[in-house]
C-alpha cells in the first residue's frame, strides 16, 4: 500500500487575471490540489502573490491550496495566510534552521498543514529533524529546479534525495516541484514522489486533463512495483 497520489497544478503558469476560472478548470480536469507559489523577491529573484490573492481565490473554491513559501521570513506569513484560507504551508529549510519548531507549531495551531521544502543544493539530512521531531512537518518538498520560475528543466540528480526519503519514511508525503511532466514523471514517481507539482506541462497542454491523468497513473503504477 502506498501514499495517495496528489496532482497539484502550479497556478504560477495560469492566467493570473482569470485565477478563479483557471482553478475551476484544473479541478474539473482532475487536479487534487492547487499549488500556489508565494515569492518575496528576496529569497528568490521573482515576485508573485501573497495572502490577498489567496483570500480572493478562497472565495471561489474549497480546494486544498498547497502554498509554497519562497520567502526569507516565513513566520511573518503564518497569520495572514491562515486568515486568507491557505491549506498547506510549506516553508524552505534554508531560512528556517533556527526557528522551525516555532514555525511548525504556529502553522499547526492555525489549522494548516506544515511542509518543508529544500533547494537542489541543500543536503537531504537537513530535513530529517523536521520529519522526526515530536512537532513535525507532514510533507517534504524536494525542489527539482532552482526555485523562482516556472518552465525550467527537471534536474534528475535531485532524485537521490527522493529515494533516500522514501526509504526512510514509507508513509511520508513527498512532493516534487519543477520541470515535471509526462517525460519526467516516471523517474520521479519511481524514486518515490507522490505529490506532483506541474505548471508549464499542464497549462501548456491543449488537454490538461490528459497530462494530469498521465502524472497520476505513473505515481499509482510505481507504487504497485
Ligand atoms: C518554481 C515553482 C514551481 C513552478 C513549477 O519556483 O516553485 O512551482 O511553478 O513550474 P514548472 O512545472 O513549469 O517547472
Ligand atoms: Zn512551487
Amino acid at each position: 500500500m502506498g501514499v495517495a497520489a496528489k496532482i497539484a497544478p502550479s497556478m504560477l503558469s495560469s492566467d493570473f487575471a482569470n485565477l478563479a476560472s483557471e482553478a475551476h478548470r484544473m479541478l474539473k480536469d482532475g487536479a487534487d490540489w492547487l499549488h500556489m507559489d508565494i515569492m518575496d523577491g528576496h529569497f528568490v529573484p521573482n515576485l508573485t502573490l501573497g495572502a490577498p490573492v489567496i483570500q480572493s481565490l478562497r472565495k471561489h473554491t474549497e480546494a486544498y491550496l498547497d502554498c509554497h513559501l519562497m520567502v526569507t521570513n516565513p513566520l511573518d506569513y503564518v497569520e495572514p495566510l491562515a486568515k486568507a484560507g491557505a491549506s498547506g504551508f510549506t516553508f524552505h529549510v534554508e531560512v528556517s534552521k533556527d526557528n522551525w519548531q516555532e514555525l511548525v507549531q504556529r502553522i499547526k495551531s492555525k489549522g494548516m498543514t506544515p511542509g518543508v521544502a529544500l533547494k537542489p543544493g541543500t543536503p537531504i539530512e537537513e530535513v530529517f529533524p523536521l520529519v522526526e521531531g515530536e512537532i513535525h512537518v507532514d510533507m517534504v518538498l524536494v525542489m527539482t529546479v532552482e526555485p523562482g520560475f516556472g518552465g525550467q528543466k527537471f534536474m534528475p540528480e535531485t532524485m537521490d534525495k527522493v529515494r533516500t526519503l522514501r526509504k526512510k519514511y514509507p508513509s511520508l508525503d513527498i512532493e516534487v516541484d519543477g520541470g515535471l511532466g509526462p517525460s519526467t514523471i516516471d523517474i520521479a514517481a519511481s524514486a518515490g514522489a507522490n505529490c506532483i507539482v506541474a505548471g508549464s506541462s499542464v497549462f501548456g497542454s491543449p488537454e490538461p486533463a490528459k497530462v494530469i491523468s498521465v502524472l497520476r497513473t505513473s505515481v499509482e503504477e510505481s507504487q504497485k512495483k
